[in-house]
């Protein structure tokens, strides 16, 4: 049995337990949250759960194999930190850390103390960004093109960081799942608007070698509620929505040939033979329904038993957080575009 303790039992803490508690072999030993309402509604759910106030108190207990933490992105270091150096496996809610350093010696620090550390990127373990990658790896989509995501809301804000690091994290753990490509540099621009001090609305781009291309729009000042990811590829082009109930991917065989050979003197008629556009049949794969934590927890307890690194490891979060530093640097610097 891996005997787990959860740090942060307030938005996204119940989630994370109630997977971790449903998964064969672990047991939810203990939660800390620092508040008292927090603490009653994990008793709730929870009984027989042992809640404390203070993370320390949690980390400091020695029956404990592993620790889940779903704190704000500026406690993630310290609290994993501590609990690594207390030889526990640890799950840390997105994005790893507030830093690439930070995010790196976590990393470093697992590796020498021989434990898993793993980063909640929920979306990498939906059934939809799993079937896309299926589509990627079986060569349906062809030469993968460009990457074009949008993902905006009314709120939900938080308070340490910026839409960026709020909202883009799903889409870049979403790309790094899905792109073998590494990128080499990220352009960005935001604007604070309405009274807000950080960025709540947002373009970043990610630049690559071979010429694909990823924009990602995050806003938390939209109307609507928007999760819309294209991606184009050689030989077809799908839609992931991730509002739609139904039909969340939806496979394209669609797409343009370029006769580059041919010649003719007159411009239009050029054009008009040397592209052909292919349009052929729509079709949305069945996807595993399963809810994504629950697959973030069975992976977690995995890769602890198998001694193994998880899907999304230390690795995973540290270039996921390369990404997010580097579009800070760039709305720092009027969209400048930032080597990585
Ligand atoms: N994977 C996802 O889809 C997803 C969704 C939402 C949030 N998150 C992530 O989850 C994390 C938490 O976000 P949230 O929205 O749940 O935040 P929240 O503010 O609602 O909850 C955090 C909780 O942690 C508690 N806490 C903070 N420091 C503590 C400490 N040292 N000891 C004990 N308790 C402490 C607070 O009292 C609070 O109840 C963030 O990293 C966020 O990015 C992930």
């Amino acid at each position: 049995m891996i005997k787990v303790g959860v740090i942060g039992y307030g938005y996204w803490g119940p989630n994370l337990a109630r997977n971790l508690a449903d998964t064969d072999g672990v047991e939810v030993t203990a939660i800390a949250d620092g508040r008292p309402e927090r603490r009653a509604a994990a008793a709730r759910r929870h009984p027989g759960t042992t809640l404390v106030g203070d993370a320390a108190e949690l980390l400091a207990r020695d029956d404990l194999d592993a620790v889940a933490i779903a704190t704000p992105l500026h406690t993630h270091c310290a609290l994993a930190t501590a609990a690594i150096e207390r030889g526990k496996h640890v799950l840390v809610e997105k994005p790893l850390a507030a830093s690439t350093r930070d995010a790196e010696s976590l990393g470093e620090l697992a590796e020498k103390r021989g434990v898993r550390l793993m980063v909640d990127h929920t979306f990498v373990y939906t059934g939809a960004v799993r079937a896309i990658r299926g589509l990627v790896d079986s060569g349906q989509l062809g030469d993968l093109l460009y990457l074009d995501s949008v993902r905006v809301n009314l709120g939900l804000f938080q308070p340490d960081s910026n839409v960026i690091w709020d909202l883009a994290t799903h889409d870049l753990s979403i790309m790094d799942y899905l792109v073998d490509a590494r990128p080499v540099a990220v352009s960005a621009d935001g604007t604070a608007l309405a009274g807000f001090d950080r960025e709540n609305v947002a373009y970043v781009t990610v630049h690559f070698d071979s010429g694909f291309l990823a924009h990602f729009h995050v806003n938390w000042l939209a109307p609507v509620k928007i999760r819309q990811m294209l991606l184009g590829g050689r030989q077809r082009m799908l839609v992931y929505d991730d509002t739609d109930p139904s039909e969340k991917v939806r496979v394209y065989d669609k797409g343009v040939d370029f006769d580059a050979d041919f010649r003719v003197d007159d411009d239009q008629t050029r054009r008009q033979i040397l592209v052909s556009y292919r349009t052929g049949d729509m079709h949305a794969p069945k996807l595993d329904r399963r809810e994504a934590l629950a697959l973030v927890a069975q992976e977690f307890a995995d890769a602890i038993a198998q001694r193994r690194a998880p899907l999304t490891d230390a690795a995973a979060g540290v270039r996921v957080v390369r990404l997010l530093e580097a579009a800070d640097q760039s709305l720092r610097s009027q969209g400048q575009r930032i080597r990585v």
